[in-house]
């Protein structure tokens, strides 16, 4: 399957992604957490992309375009993959397009995970993630069996830099703006599946399981 998850900063993207991953075999490819991985690294792409990160605003679609390209070459991502957190601009969702035509492919379903702003203040400021396997967790809704520490590693768990009330306000502005408008792309395809991604995160899976299976 050939899976693209598409919703605003907190909306379970990266919760439901592992689950399906393992269910269906197949590659997860966040460019969040690649992006994430290259600034920490210093890397010329991470470089490039710190700025707009830290503010909230999204990096250009070329060097995005460039990493998922490079990402889906790997023989993990020949069976499937699920794309998390790109595309996010109608440049990007061309872009992949035309990738996957040269190969005969195509996307077989967006997943939106659907839900209202308001509730996405609370899950952003109380996530903490586990960097090196981009696990994540909440204070509240999904605490670690240690309070700071990684449940496999044993590992510190960290804040994201993008995580507070004010870098949300532009993230969630970029959202609205430029991903939005990609929805509707993929929705006069017909491959658009809505979530009632508010609900508590095993619900949301039965609804994510329910699309995948029909
Ligand atoms: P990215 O890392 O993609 O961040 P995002 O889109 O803002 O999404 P998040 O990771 O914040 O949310 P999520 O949906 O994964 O939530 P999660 O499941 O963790 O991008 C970061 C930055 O990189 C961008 O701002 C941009 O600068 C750049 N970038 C990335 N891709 C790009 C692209 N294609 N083009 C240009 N720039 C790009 O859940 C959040 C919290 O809520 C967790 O604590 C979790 O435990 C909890 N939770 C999850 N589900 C539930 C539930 N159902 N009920 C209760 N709590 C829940
Ligand atoms: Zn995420």
């Amino acid at each position: 399957k050939r899976l693209i998850l598409i919703g605003p900063p907190g909306s379970g993207k990266g919760t439901q992604s592992p689950i399906i991953k393992d269910e269906y075999c197949l590659c997860h490819l966040a460019t969040g957490d690649m992006l994430r991985a290259a600034v920490a690294a210093k890397t010329p792409l991470g470089i490039k992309a710190k700025e707009a990160m830290e503010k909230g605003e999204l990096v250009s679609d070329d060097l995005v375009v460039g990493i998922i390209d490079e990402a889906m070459k790997k023989p993990s991502c020949q069976k499937g993959f699920i794309l998390d957190g790109f595309p996010r601009t109608v440049v990007q969702a061309q872009k992949l397009d035309q990738m996957l035509e040269k190969q005969g492919l195509k996307v077989d379903k967006v997943l939106n995970f659907a839900i209202d702003d308001s509730i996405l203040e609370e899950r952003i400021t109380g996530r903490w993630i586990h960097p090196s396997s981009g696990r994540s967790y909440h204070t509240k809704f999904a605490p670690p069996k240690v309070s700071g520490v990684d449940d496999v590693t044993g590992e510190p768990l960290i804040q994201r830099k993008d995580d507070t009330a004010a870098v949300l306000k532009s993230r969630l502005d970029a959202f609205h703006k430029q991903t939005e408008p990609v929805i509707d792309y993929y929705t006069k395809k017909g491959i658009v599946a809505n979530l009632h991604a508010e609900k508590p995160p095993k619900e949301v899976t039965v609804e994510v399981e329910k699309v995948l299976s029909s």
